[in-house]
């Protein structure tokens, strides 16, 4: 058996003497033996670098490995067992500089290889300072620390019982070791341009935002930082000395995926996964994976693919691991890591005439409602403001509505009956976001057209949130993208049932009607209704016609367009008193006599 790691440049000697270790078989009621600390201890010093030793339950050693002076890089993280329960190995290292302390590295790999024990033995001049020792603790989700003590003495070598006890077969594996959630680590960053938004930095704010859609995407978000630079650096977006504290942060805290707030390219990508040896997911990467995972139409899953092919067709070279999750909610087979650009090219094309088609069937709806004169209303907003309750509320509709970000994607369109037989359709759609991908915009606009081509766009704002001034702005940024500058709409403060009386809700500076509601209580929905009544119901007249018997059509166009109140016959003529709509009555003008 040979000796493992770092052992370029070690003498024969050394390497002589650790081999020997293999041919140590610990004794049954011991940890290790103390003809092994020795041995370690020695060539630590020699060579002022960390040496481990595996041992498994029976006593045999199953691994000898050599670290530089602040690591061992430990066993691969593919000898994690799969199955419950502890590993039923121990690890022995040596801490060169004296201290025994277990490091945040020494714990993580504790727990990531579901070691029984982490020993760590503290050596200064060839001597054994003390042992301190790491085990998993009654449940197994976390540890307890032990020691320093003498490298002999009873109660260490004791422990060894406690986690025989501990590690009792059908024992199930504590969540936080092994819990099937990719870790992420958050990173920001914030120039002297960052706008500063209600006191807080936007930085923050969309930190915020990228947390809850790490949570949407189901990772679990271990950590996040933020660094303040004068220029974001061409490289890697953050300085090296930045990516070299993530790199450690990776380490010591298990992370699987590094969550990027802002948009990289391609290289950048690649220099971050070489720098930290992890996968690299930015804003954009992430809300598309969230969207794939999401699109259940036909029109949303041909819009999210476009989009997502349209983001990678750029970044090809730079995705090691990270390209292939994109593309992964899909399930269309056709966008593998192997595509090449060509036939990714072919792709977008297709898609592009599948959604000119899904155009085709829309005109011929909207025509149809058209012809029926319902007028459309769009609740539009940001994303988790309550969109899809408040249309389950007014319709009774049954559309998905969930506390994560871009619950629905696809738009729903219900009738709502409005007094006096007045009826619009009411339409959500897909919710907004800061930073909301321009490739998802561009993709999107199918559904989003909806908003713009609605007659009235009810925007809808989350009152507790803090930000939901901002939120509105935002929303409106993207209407007025779209080309929907100019129509008419309101706002509608939405979980209002979480406010005190006292609250007032943010000054909007415009001449937009507001109203105050909370979907889930109904609270205002009556006169939401009536808002909406108000500003769509046609004008009115009130008109006295004198008709010819000659003039046939008159009446029945009288009847399509307004309210027929009395009709009165005099010689050849009959009297009409009707109430009409305003832009209906040019047509009839000749006949009016009141
Ligand atoms: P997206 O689909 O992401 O765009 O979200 P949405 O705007 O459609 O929000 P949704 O209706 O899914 O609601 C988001 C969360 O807010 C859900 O947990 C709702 O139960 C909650 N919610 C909605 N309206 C109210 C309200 O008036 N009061 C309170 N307290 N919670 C509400």
């Amino acid at each position: 058996m040979q000796v493992n790691g770092q052992i370029d440049g070690l003498k024969k000697s050394y390497l002589d003497a650790l081999e020997l270790i293999y041919d140590i078989k610990v004794p049954k009621e011991q940890l290790f033996t103390m003809e092994m600390v020795s041995v370690l201890a020695e060539i630590t010093s020699l060579t002022n670098r960390e040496i481990a030793v595996y041992i498994d339950r029976r006593g045999s050693v199953l691994d000898v490995r050599v670290g530089d002076s602040k690591t061992v890089a430990l066993v691969q993280a593919d000898a994690r067992r799969k199955e419950a329960g502890l590993s039923g190995v121990l690890c022995v290292h040596t801490h060169p500089g004296g201290n025994s302390t277990l490091s945040d590295l020494d714990i993580s790999t504790l727990k990531q290889l579901r070691l029984d024990m982490m020993i760590a033995v503290g050596v200064k001049n060839s001597q054994i300072t003390g042992v301190s020792v790491a085990i998993p603790d009654e449940s197994l989700k976390s540890t307890e620390l032990y020691g320093p003590f003498h490298p002999m003495q009873h109660e260490l070598h004791e422990l060894r019982e406690l986690i025989l006890e501990r590690d009792k077969p059908g024992k199930e594996l504590a969540v936080l070791w092994d819990d099937g959630f990719e870790k992420a680590l958050l990173v920001g960053l914030e120039t002297p341009q960052t706008p500063i938004i209600e006191g807080i930095s936007e930085a923050e704010i969309s930190m915020r935002e990228l947390k809850e859609l790490a949570r949407t995407a189901g990772a679990y978000v271990v950590d996040a930082i933020v660094q303040k630079r004068a220029v974001k650096d061409a490289a890697c977006l953050v300085g090296r000395g930045k990516l070299e504290e993530i790199s450690q942060i990776v380490q010591t805290k298990e992370i699987d995926i590094l969550i990027f707030d802002e948009e990289l390219s391609s290289s950048q990508i690649r220099n971050i996964e070489e720098a930290t040896r992890t996968k690299v997911v930015d804003r954009t990467g992430l809300i598309l994976d969230i969207f794939a995972g999401r699109a259940k139409s036909k029109e949303g899953r041909v819009q999210v693919e476009l989009a997502q092919l349209n983001y990678m067709l750029p970044r090809l070279s730079g995705y090691g691991t990270a390209m292939s999750r994109l593309g992964g909610g899909i399930g269309t087979g056709e966008t593998k890591l192997e595509t090449d650009r060509r036939h990714i090219r072919r792709r977008i094309d297709y898609l592009k005439d599948q959604l000119d088609e899904i155009k085709g069937q829309r005109q011929t709806v909207r025509r149809e409602r058209e012809k029926n004169k319902m007028p459309l209303v769009s609740l539009v907003g940001y994303t988790n403001s309550g969109k899809s309750t408040l249309l389950n509320a007014l319709c009774s509709a049954d559309v998905f509505a969930e506390d994560k970000l871009f619950a629905t994607l696809d738009t729903t369109t219900r009738k709502l009956e409005l007094e006096d037989n007045f009826t619009v359709l009411l339409s959500d759609t897909v919710g907004f976001i800061r930073k909301l991908p321009h490739h998802l915009v561009e993709a999107f606009k199918a559904t989003l057209e909806e908003a713009v081509l609605s007659d009235l766009i009810v925007i809808v704002a989350d009152v507790s949130d803090p930000f939901s001034s901002d939120h509105i702005h935002v929303v409106d940024n993207i209407l007025n993208d779209l080309g929907a500058t100019g129509k008419p709409s309101l706002i509608v403060w939405n979980k209002w049932d979480k406010m005190d009386g006292d609250f007032r809700t943010p000054y909007m500076n415009d001449k937009r009607e507001e109203i105050q509601i909370s979907a889930l209580t109904g609270e205002g929905l009556e006169e939401l209704k009536a808002m909406i009544k108000k500003i769509l119901e046609p004008k009115t007249e009130q008109v006295t016609l004198k008709v010819p018997f000659t003039q046939g059509w008159v009446l029945p166009y009288l009847y399509e367009n307004g309210v027929v109140k009395e009709v009165d016959y005099i010689d050849d003529s009959s009297l009409i008193k009707a109430e009409m709509v305003t832009k209906s009555i040019s047509r009839v003008k000749s006949f009016i006599v009141e």
